[in-house]
């Protein structure tokens, strides 16, 4: 086994059995280490390298994890194709736990996280208008379907800063603003993906019903991890079967976000 992958996985601690032929390896980028080592091995013919995106012993909450370097890492490995596993509340009525969200939109709600490689040696303004690639997109769909997953095609996922869960009163600002589910890693995870050129998937599977979706007592940390360790064999075999059925020739528009422009540094 090579220390190569042609696509990444940035999910939780259990997606590491997905991999045949597993080797760790430590990789350091201009932006500190990555979340963990990185697991490189194989699913059936695609070479795949996979990050906990928390780090081993979940670690770093979300506004810490080292996102820059995550994705640089990734890169460095020769990975051109990212698919991200994660938890989300839902903050509409007919999306229920359990789900699986593809979605087409993001608002980023964040207010610490750095989110670009470029704030020095010059201007890179990368398109995001369509933050997710529509290739991933549309494989994750069909595959997700296959296996009978309540699935929706699209929808907007607001990034809150967290680490603390939202107000009732912010949940249904965000839902009467037409968004459908809410998490807190996706940002700036999706835009630095672009920014390095790399397609990037999300495979949201809700976990529960945001605060002001539900009359109950509110979201729970414990609830969102029993929900989530539930339906890690599922998304487990959803990552397996996106993977292999990702086009090995990208044909969309993520590779050519950087055309155009002078970059300050070589890209890894
Ligand atoms: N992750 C899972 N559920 C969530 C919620 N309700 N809000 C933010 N992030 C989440």
């Amino acid at each position: 086994m090579t220390n190569r992958a042609e696509i990444g996985v940035i999910g939780g601690s259990g997606f590491y059995s997905l991999l045949d032929d597993a080797e760790e390896i430590s990789v350091a980028t201009p932006y500190g280490p990555p979340s963990d080592a990185i697991t490189v091995g194989r699913i059936g013919e695609r070479s795949v390298a996979f990050i906990p995106r928390h780090g081993r012993g979940h670690v770093f909450p979300p506004h810490r994890i080292p996102y820059r370097a995550n994705l640089w890492a990734l890169r460095s490995l020769g990975v051109r194709q990212v698919i991200a596993p994660s938890a989300v509340g839902s903050l509409r009525p007919e999306i229920g736990p359990g789900a699986l969200v593809v979605p087409d939109q993001l608002v980023d709600r964040t207010t610490s996280r750095v989110q670009t490689y470029y704030d020095a040696g010059g201007a890179i303004h990368v398109s995001f208008a369509d933050p997710y690639c529509p290739s991933g997109r549309a494989v994750a769909v069909a595959k997700a379907r296959e296996t009978e997953w309540d699935t929706v095609d699209g929808g907007t996922l607001v990034v809150v800063e967290g680490p603390r869960f939202s107000t009732r009163a912010e949940s249904r600002w965000f839902s009467g603003a037409g968004w459908s589910i809410i998490g807190m890693t996706a940002h700036p995870e999706a835009v630095l993906a672009r920014e390095l050129a790399l397609c990037y998937t999300s495979l949201s599977l809700v976990t529960d019903h945001d605060a002001g979706v539900e009359a109950g007592e509110g979201v729970t940390h414990e609830e969102v991890l029993a929900f989530f360790a539930a339906n890690v064999e599922r998304m487990r075999t959803l990552v397996g079967q996106v993977v292999e059925d990702l086009p090995l020739e990208r044909s969309c528009p993520c590779g050519n976000a950087l055309d155009g422009f002078k970059l300050p540094f070589d890209l890894p």
